[in-house]
This record gives structure tokens, C-alpha cells and sequence, in this order.
């Protein structure tokens, strides 16, 4: 497939900041007056949003859970992120498939070559050309999150799931460090703003 956009992907542990800088990222796209989807994993359709629901609340087997993230996902490729990468623009998720080998493998223990087998299904050759990986302490993200909101299914899981995820995330980013970029998410938002400036100049010029 020949992409004409660009697909950006914010990935981390709950509450290690992705949301908070998708703000930015839109306004700063924005200004450059640079098209832009903004969508999120699992999600960014009607029926990955009602599956998302599901994903998020309700009690499965870390297997099902994988699958059913994949055919969201499949969805969203589909529908919304393919049609637009194809058109020109770019798009940006908040979480892809770096987020199944963290959380259903890294934290649940699903296979990696099961997962292997899902993504080459649903996305082929499709890949992030940048992932921003906002990396955090669990013990600091927990706190973040407590503040915040009421916890879903994941994020009520205990600390070691999140060691997992984080350890897996950063593998992850070694493993493919020609796309990821690493944030510490300890920084200000100020300061992890200015980072995220310079790699969209570099990703986007
Ligand atoms: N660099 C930072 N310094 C201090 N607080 C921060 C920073 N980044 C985010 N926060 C705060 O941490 C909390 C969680 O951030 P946010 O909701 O953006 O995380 P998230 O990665 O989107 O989480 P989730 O995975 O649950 O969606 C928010 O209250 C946010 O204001
Ligand atoms: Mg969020």
C-alpha cells in the first residue's frame, strides 16, 4: 500500500500521559495547517467503540481479549486508518498494536507468536512511521490515575501487571527504535511538548 500520510501512534502505561498531549499534538498540527485524524485503540469506529466497551469492562480470557482487540482493530484499519493514510493525512492513535504484545502478552502472558499471527492478518505491511512511547515509573502513574477518573478493568489490575507492560513497552521501543521515540514522562509537559515538536518537524517535513 502506498501511504500518502502518516501514521503516528502514542503508546505507554495508564496514565503515563498520552491524552493529555494529544491536545498539543492537535493544535500544533493545526497551526501548520496539516490534516489530521485523531482516533484510539480499541476504537475509533462504532463498533470498535462498542467493543471497546466490552474490552474494558468486561471479565474474558486473556486470548479472547487479544482477538477481540484485533477485530477492533480490524475495523479501524479498515474504516478509518488505511481510507485516510491513503488520502494524504495524518493519523494519529492513541494506542495500536504495540499496546497487544504490552498488555496481552507482556502483562497477561498471551504468546508473542500468537499475537504475531493476529497482526499479520489484520495490518500486513501497514506499520506506525512514529510511536511516541511515554514512559513512566508505575508506581507514578498510579498515583496520576488515582487522582484522576474512575479505574477500568486494566487499570485496577495490580503493580506487577504494570511492570510488566512497562518492561515490554521498552523491549518493544529497543526492538524498533527506528520508530519509536521514548518521552520521559517524568519531565514536564512543557518539556515533553517541546521533544514532541521537534520529532513531528522531523517525521512531518
Ligand atoms: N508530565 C506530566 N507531569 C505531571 N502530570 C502529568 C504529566 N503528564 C500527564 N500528567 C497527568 O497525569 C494524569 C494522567 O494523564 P493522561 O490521562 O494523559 O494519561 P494516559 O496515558 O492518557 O492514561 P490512560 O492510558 O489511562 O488513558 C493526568 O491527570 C495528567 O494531567
Ligand atoms: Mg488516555
Amino acid at each position: 500500500m502506498n501511504n500518502l500520510g502518516k501514521f503516528i501512534t502514542l503508546e505507554g502505561v495508564d496514565g503515563a500521559g498520552k491524552t493529555t498531549h494529544i491536545e498539543f499534538i492537535k493544535n500544533y498540527l493545526s497551526d501548520l495547517g496539516i490534516h489530521y485524524v485523531m482516533t484510539r485503540e480499541p476504537g475509533g469506529t462504532l463498533l470498535g467503540e462498542r467493543l471497546r466497551d466490552i474490552l474494558l469492562h468486561d471479565e474474558m480470557t486473556p486470548e479472547t481479549e487479544t482477538m477481540l482487540m484485533f477485530a477492533a482493530r480490524n475495523e479501524h484499519i479498515d474504516k478509518v486508518i488505511r481510507p485516510n493514510l491513503l488520502s494524504g493525512a495524518v493519523v494519529i492513535s492513541d494506542r495500536f498494536t504495540d499496546a497487544s504484545y504490552a498488555y496481552q502478552a507482556g502483562g497477561k502472558g498471551v504468546k508473542e507468536e500468537k499475537i504475531d499471527i493476529l497482526k499479520n492478518w489484520v495490518q500486513g505491511s501497514l506499520q506506525p512511521d512514529l510511536t511516541f512511547l511515554f514512559d513512566l515509573p508505575v508506581e507514578i502513574s498510579m498515583e496520576r490515575l488515582k487522582k484522576t477518573k474512575n479505574l477500568d478493568k486494566f487499570e485496577r489490575e495490580n503493580k506487577n501487571f504494570h511492570e510488566n507492560i512497562r518492561k515490554k513497552y521498552l523491549m518493544l521501543a529497543n526492538a524498533c527504535a527506528e520508530r519509536f521515540v521514548v518521552l520521559d514522562s517524568q519531565k514536564s509537559i512543557e518539556e515533553i511538548q517541546c521533544q514532541i515538536k521537534l520529532k513531528l518537524d522531523e517525521a512531518l517535513k
